[in-house]
């Protein structure tokens, strides 16, 4: 029997902090008509202290299995896609799996850039169509906050922070992610990074001085290629899933510059109520920048049963993608009785009790066993 991988549950996190245009113009030389006129972002949220992009991605994947009521302990698989994960490693999906109590579910992270959950979408559609798996949350979450240079201008105003989820789900009802476009071009890799902190150039007192732990990037060269690959990749999607231009429901593009998203409506004919705009509100906030719009999306009403989403990202790498979505799920969906809510929480504390008890294992195990160690050496 034919399987589909459907996407049965959707969630979002945004900080509730603000920073506006004016915000920005009394820290460095820029102003609010300048940004606005160049990029379309009136302001961006931007994450407190404690918050990191594991807690945002936890939030997030909360909501999506709240609204596909579905039980975490059933996952199959989780990937976060970020450029900013808590550490190097342990991969930031882990601790999302933790938290979640997700305790059958395999966890990693996707490094594609702006890209990564379009990415993501593509690897765990592919994952449930194939029946290794059949429940799949991909993540998007970002802290860009954190490498950001609130000095360089060229930089500073364009990003935020945030995380979307969705959970794709086996389905034998046709339709779901039809189709998926993955591009790269490693040769403008360096045109978009963060220079240090790899192995090339490991974190040191110098690499921190010439403030290569923050992000670069060529904006003018970025912006070309970005107008370049985003209808190329959509129309490409759109030829794999045999849709017609004229079918496209609603245009979800990466938010990074309005002037972008409105360069490759304008390729693709489609009308302003097609495509879908956000980032005045959230800035371009990488990998959650998709998923956070296609969570406003559907809180708006403008998905429905049968629509066809094109969802298209770009990115460092320099990385490209696009899929079709054909919307299986009835919407709005309706709300859970409050004792699955409440159960729901006992859940997620137990997850956080068991993660507890496991951790204390582990430091009783260690201890035991360099005790033993040490009366060994003292024979
Ligand atoms: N305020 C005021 N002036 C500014 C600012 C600012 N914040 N930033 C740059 N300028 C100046 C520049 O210094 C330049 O001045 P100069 O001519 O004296 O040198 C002038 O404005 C024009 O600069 P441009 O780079 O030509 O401006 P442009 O119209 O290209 O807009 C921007 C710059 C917004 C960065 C644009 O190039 C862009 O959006 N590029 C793509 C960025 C992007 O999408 N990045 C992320 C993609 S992948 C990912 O999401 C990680």
């Amino acid at each position: 029997m034919a399987r589909y991988a459907q996407i049965v549950g959707w969630g979002m996190y945004v900080p509730s902090g603000i920073l506006t245009n004016d915000d920005l113009a009394s820290m460095v030389d820029t102003s609010d008509d300048w940004i606005q006129a160049r990029t379309g972002i009136v302001e961006r949220r931007i994450a407190a202290p404690k918050e990191t992009t594991a807690t945002m991605a936890i939030r997030a994947a909360q909501d999506a299995l709240r609204v596909a009521n579905a039980n975490p302990a059933r996952l199959d698989l989780i990937i976060v896609a970020t450029a900013t994960p808590d550490y190097p490693f342990p991969a930031t999906a882990c601790l999302v799996q933790d938290a979640l109590g997700a305790t059958r579910a395999g966890a990693f992270d996707l490094s594609a850039g702006c890209t990564g959950f379009v990415y993501g979408l593509a690897v765990g559609s592919q994952m449930i169509i194939s029946g290794a798996y059949d429940q799949v949350l991909v993540i998007g979450a970002e802290t860009l906050s954190r490498i950001i240079n609130w000095t360089d201008r060229n930089t500073c105003v364009l990003f935020g922070d945030g995380a979307g989820a969705v959970l794709l789900q086996a389905s034998a009802v046709p339709g779901g992610v039809l189709s998926a476009v993955l591009g790269a071009d490693g040769s403008g890799g360096d045109l978009l990074m963060l220079p240090a902190g790899g192995s090339r150039h490991p974190a040191s007192a110098e690499t921190v001085a010439q403030g290569l732990h923050y992000i670069y990037m060529n904006g003018r060269e970025i912006f070309r290629f970005a107008t370049r690959v985003t209808a190329k990749a959509a129309r490409q999607a759109l030829a794999e899933a045999n849709v017609n231009f004229e079918d496209i429901s609603l245009f979800i593009s990466h938010q990074a510059n309005g002037r972008i998203i409105q360069s490759a409506a304008k390729s693709l004919k489609l009308p302003p109520e097609k495509v879908f705009v956000n980032l005045d509100r959230y800035g371009n906030t990488s990998s959650a920048s998709v998923p956070i719009a296609l969570c406003e999306a559907i809180e708006q009403g403008r998905v429905k049963r049968g629509d066809h989403l094109v969802m298209v990202g770009f990115g460092a790498g320099l990385t490209w993608a696009a899929v079709v979505v054909r919307w299986g799920m009835p919407l709005p969906v309706p709300q859970p009785p409050r004792w699955i809510v409440a159960w729901r929480l006992v859940r997620y504390r137990w997850a956080a009790i068991r993660s507890y008890l496991r951790r204390l294992g582990w430091k009783i195990l260690l201890a035991v066993m360099g005790l033993f160690v040490k009366d060994n050496g003292s024979d």
